[in-house]
């Protein structure tokens, strides 16, 4: 608490573990997510988040954002493809929640991942980020982790007042897992998943494990590759976020939303991502008619 007295900066990153298998003709990998914020500061904060026995199991900021919508901006290298997918996990999130939880102010103009001399540097600014960092050695972090999301408190620990992700594209192919090809030196990471998990991070999710919630985008776990996806919330995902910032509508309804996760036309998703990108501002609705 002494070399971080005002705030608790929060820190996650996503290591892949072990290389699994070969299929279709493609390397896949099962990575693992490990809860990297510092445990020590994290618990000593709240204890409750880390206790499989807490409702507050699986959540480290329960009040969520000081002031919603969350305004962002992104680094101007990132690609159409890359902030279509992450515009569309924010709005997946928003599904979740039935309610604007973003609003995009553009371009964070000439700054990129590299601009800034570490990793925690980033939070110095009044600016929320999505960046990509070509030199990720700087972040000191090893090469395998995906991405990392951190973060400034508020008052306390229980309350968010900004947070920038960082994303590893020196040694991963950041995109639609769909159309991306892997090369002999960088894998496909599914742009998408990969940004439901860090985004659950920037609004106030821990990690969840397996063996409380073997289906969470929270779970320690998720893999990687070309045409691989983790694009779905489990009905405990649902319940954390509402525990955040409650529901609105039908989104209150879990068992209509689950379904709904099933049923619908989710290509609307990336439709909608798209209209955002060219509106800014808000999120326009998502329809699936
Ligand atoms: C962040 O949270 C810690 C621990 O709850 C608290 O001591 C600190 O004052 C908070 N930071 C700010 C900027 O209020």
């Amino acid at each position: 608490m002494t070399v971080f007295k005002n705030y608790l900066g929060g820190f996650s990153a996503i290591l892949l573990t072990f290389s699994s298998f070969v299929a279709c003709g493609t390397e896949m990998y099962k990575v693992s997510v490990a809860e990297d914020f510092d445990t020590k500061r994290s618990e000593a904060a709240h204890p409750a988040s880390a206790d499989k026995n807490s409702k507050l199991y699986g959540i480290h900021a329960p009040s969520g954002w000081v002031k919603l919508p969350v305004e962002f901006r992104f680094s101007p290298d990132m690609d159409q493809s890359q902030r279509i997918h992450l515009m569309a996990a924010m709005k997946k999130w928003e599904w979740a929640v039935g309610e604007k939880l973003f609003a995009y102010s553009g371009e964070h103009k000439g700054v990129v991942g590299d601009s800034f001399k570490d990793l925690y540097s980033s939070l110095q600014d009044d600016v929320n980020g999505h960046y990509l960092d070509q030199d990720w050695a700087k972040t000191n972090k090893p090469d395998h982790v995906l991405a990392t999301t951190i973060w400034n408190n508020a008052t306390d620990f229980s309350v968010i007042s900004k947070a920038d992700i960082r994303f590893n594209s020196q040694h991963y192919l950041i995109g639609d897992s769909y159309e991306l090809k892997a090369t002999t030196e960088r894998d496909v990471v599914d742009m998408q998943s990969l940004a439901l998990h860090e985004l659950g991070h920037l609004l106030g999710l821990a990690h969840t494990g397996e063996d409380v919630d073997s289906l969470s985008i929270m779970n320690p776990a998720l893999y990687i590759g070309e045409g691989l996806t983790s694009r779905k919330f489990s009905r405990g995902d649902l319940e954390r976020i509402h525990f955040i910032y409650g529901c609105h509508g039908q989104s209150c309804d879990i068992d209509g939303l689950l379904k709904e996760q099933e049923n619908a036309d989710w290509d609307k998703l990336t439709l909608t991502a798209k209209r955002w990108m060219q509106d800014k501002g808000p999120s326009p609705e998502l329809n699936f008619n």
